[in-house]
């Protein structure tokens, strides 16, 4: 798929060690990692309105922890928020920022590689993975990781770049790839082969635009993430062909 997997771990951890001074400042995190926490804060809202008491909550490739942060300054109704990554660095930015911001203990990061997650199964009610995905040379058994580590009933939300259309294709598989070298942006067949295989179903998905016109007005609202604001079309059934980057993709079981 993407090359032998420790050299493709290896590589994605050093250049994550070293971006982990730099990547709060940066453009990317602005335009693509922000826009998708709010994401992920607006699914949640939306899947904790039907449900009662709080969910614990992992949150795979977390980088420097904004969104953790986010989550726990939210309204929504948290127990444990875990954050995960691969690149050291990225942990210790994301230790220090949950603890400046205030000092939650239900929030905390370990350092870890999403293939062999160390929790027991069924340990949370929630799985985040934003912009980290095409990092994992061995997707499947990423997935079936997930699952395992998600209690029934739960909800596995990961999002990544859109590649099934002319625009996604250039970004993702010839400017981010040549940058990046070994990353792989599965098309959504594949990735719903992924969810399916692992035994997931309930698969919804929502596509969004590059730039985010209601940034602005979303991240006044923070941290009231129960007031769910509109970022991007929300399509249902199955993928179209729109010039749209970005693909969040929602499943359970
Ligand atoms: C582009 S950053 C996204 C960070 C954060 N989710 C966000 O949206 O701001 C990708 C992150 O995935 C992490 N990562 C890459 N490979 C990983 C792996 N095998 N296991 C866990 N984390 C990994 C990197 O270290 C990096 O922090």
């Amino acid at each position: 798929m993407i090359g032998d997997a420790q050299t493709t771990k290896k590589l994605a951890k050093a250049n994550f060690e070293a971006w982990a001074g730099t990547y709060d400042h940066s453009l990317m995190n602005h335009f693509l990692f922000l826009p998708s926490c709010y994401t992920f804060l607006e699914e949640l809202a939306g899947w904790q309105a039907d449900r009662k008491g709080s969910f614990d909550l992992l949150d795979i490739g977390c980088g420097t922890g904004t969104f953790a942060a986010m989550l726990s300054g939210s309204n929504l109704r948290t127990g444990c928020i875990v954050g995960l990554d691969y690149a050291m660095e990225m942990c210790r930015r994301a230790q220090h920022k949950a603890s400046s911001l205030a000092s939650d203990p239900r929030v905390r990061f370990l350092h870890g590689d999403s293939e062999h997650l160390p929790f027991e199964d069924c340990s949370f009610d929630v799985v985040t993975c934003a912009n980290s995905f095409h990092h994992y040379p061995q997707q499947q058994s990423v997935v079936c990781e997930m699952r395992r580590v998600l209690r029934p009933g739960g909800r596995l939300m990961i999002i990544d770049g859109f590649r099934d259309n002319v625009i996604g294709w250039v970004v993702f598989d010839v400017i981010i790839a040549t940058y990046e070298k070994s990353v792989y942006h599965a098309p959504w067949t594949v990735m719903r082969s992924y969810f399916e295989s692992a035994g997931f179903e309930n698969i919804t998905h929502r596509k969004f635009n590059l730039v985010f016109p209601a940034q602005g007005k979303l991240r006044r609202d923070l941290p009231d993430a129960r007031q769910p604001q509109r970022v991007c079309s929300r399509e249902t059934g199955r993928a179209s062909n729109r010039l749209c980057p970005l693909l969040c993709l929602c499943v359970g079981y």
